[in-house]
């Protein structure tokens, strides 16, 4: 069976991210999208409706008053024929009127028209994103089912850097053509709660140094994002990233070990679910030091470190604990040093994954997994987080139900 949707309907809203919406409708059909583009009044502004024809090979429609274009696919046959709705990019403006559910043009018509899931790749200022209003109207459309692509942090158009950047447009065509949620999985982990930790610690040597590690955290945050989609109530407890927080996931932000420790520890009670991806600092400093430490004239320096509690193996250790879950990143042995893990902290399942090798791991777009639990194992192969992700998650599902 393909699961994947064919029939894309992008629409358009004015913002300069307009430009990159022409290479995401290439994108899409490089999948094997048929795409038909919807432009607001304001897109227009930005991008012509022939760039949009000359790379869809479809008629473009722009307006809700086109007696023409009705009279060939009226909208409410074109609300119908999508299988998605994808709005790259979706303008603070944009957004607003989805969330009030307004028709007052044809894309906020097809959009309250059309039973295909709705996807949003926002860009805009990064005060605007950060803005209150703009957030509350997101939460209201996840709320609803919408699903809602990045931003990035970055450069701006505007000349500022921060969260706002739209999504680049090939990540846009995947997470848009990604397959529905498994049901399977969603019927046993919607509305249950999700405490995950990811990303890096950073352990302070003195006011401008650290001890840290190469731990983007793409693959926790995929994690989140997708656990959120299959209906999980997700809270992120996450080192330094330079990743927004998903849309619909709570995210709180620490900064050293002992910090993720102490957010663990406040909010595993009400957990189901508890998934390790952090790249914890196995050591930190005694202690830290309250001024910049200064070169000396022998040139050495000696630091003494102590040892970081392990968060995954105190959740491991409560009486009352949720379906524990840690990932291992090995450089070699990979399998031997998870089952050990699995056995020493007295895991359900153990994710391992080999780091070092270009292209997965640490810091790269892909991963492959080896999943071990007592008794079992399976391969999840090469593929991008959100995929990995996908399959994961799957396979959580499945462990928890047969859980005695
Ligand atoms: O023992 P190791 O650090 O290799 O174990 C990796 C797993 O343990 C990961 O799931 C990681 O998030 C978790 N961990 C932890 N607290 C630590 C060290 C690791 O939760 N101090």
């Amino acid at each position: 069976m393909n699961d994947t949707p064919q029939r894309i309907l992008l629409g358009v809203s004015g913002g300069i991210a307009a430009y990159k919406a022409a290479d995401l409708v290439r994108r899409l059909r490089e999948r094997g999208a048929q795409v038909r583009v919807v432009l607001t009044e304001n897109a227009e502004r930005f991008v012509t409706a022939l760039t949009f024809q000359a790379l869809s090979g479809e008629p473009v429609r722009t307006s809700l008053w086109d007696s023409a274009a009705e009279a060939s696919m009226g909208h409410i046959e074109l609300a119908r024929w999508a299988q998605r709705v994808l709005i790259a990019p979706a303008s603070a403006d944009l957004i607003a009127r989805l969330a009030q559910g307004q028709a007052d043009d044809l894309l906020t018509t097809l959009c309250l028209a059309t039973e295909a899931p709705l996807f949003l790749a926002p860009a805009m200022n990064r005060v605007m994103w950060e803005h209150a209003a703009v957030q509350a109207n997101l939460d209201t459309l996840v709320a609803r089912g919408a699903t809602v692509l990045g931003p990035d942090e970055g450069g701006q158009a505007c000349g500022e850097t921060g969260a706002g950047r739209m999504w680049e447009p090939a990540a846009i065509a995947a997470a848009a053509l990604a397959p529905a949620p498994d049901p399977a999985a969603a019927a046993v982990l919607a509305g249950r709660n999700l405490l995950l930790t990811a990303g890096p610690t950073v352990e302070d040597l003195d006011p401008v140094r650290y001890l840290g590690n190469r731990s983007s955290g793409r693959m926790g945050y995929a994690i989140a994002a997708e656990a959120q989609r299959l209906g999980m109530r997700v809270t992120l407890v996450s080192g330094p990233v330079n990743l927004p927080a998903p849309a619909g996931v709570e995210r709180i932000a620490v900064r050293s070990a002992e910090q993720m420790r102490e957010a663990v520890t406040g909010r595993v009670s009400g957990a189901d679910l508890f998934i390790a991806t952090a790249a914890v600092a196995d050591f930190r400093p005694r202690q830290a030091s309250r001024d910049k430490i200064k070169k000396r004239g022998d040139g050495g320096l000696v630091l003494e470190l102590v040892q970081n509690p392990d968060i995954l193996a105190e959740v491991a250790a409560r009486q009352e604990r949720p379906f524990v879950v840690g990932f291992a990143a090995e450089t070699c042995d990979v399998e031997r040093y998870a089952l050990d893990k699995l056995e020493r902290k007295r895991l359900d399942l153990i994710a391992a994954n080999r780091v070092g090798e270009e292209g997965t791991g640490f810091d790269a777009d892909a991963n492959a997994l080896t999943v071990l639990w007592p008794g079992g194992r399976q391969e999840i192969g090469r593929a991008d987080k959100a995929q990995v992700a996908r399959e994961l998650l799957s396979l959580i599902a499945q462990r928890l139900q047969a859980r005695p």
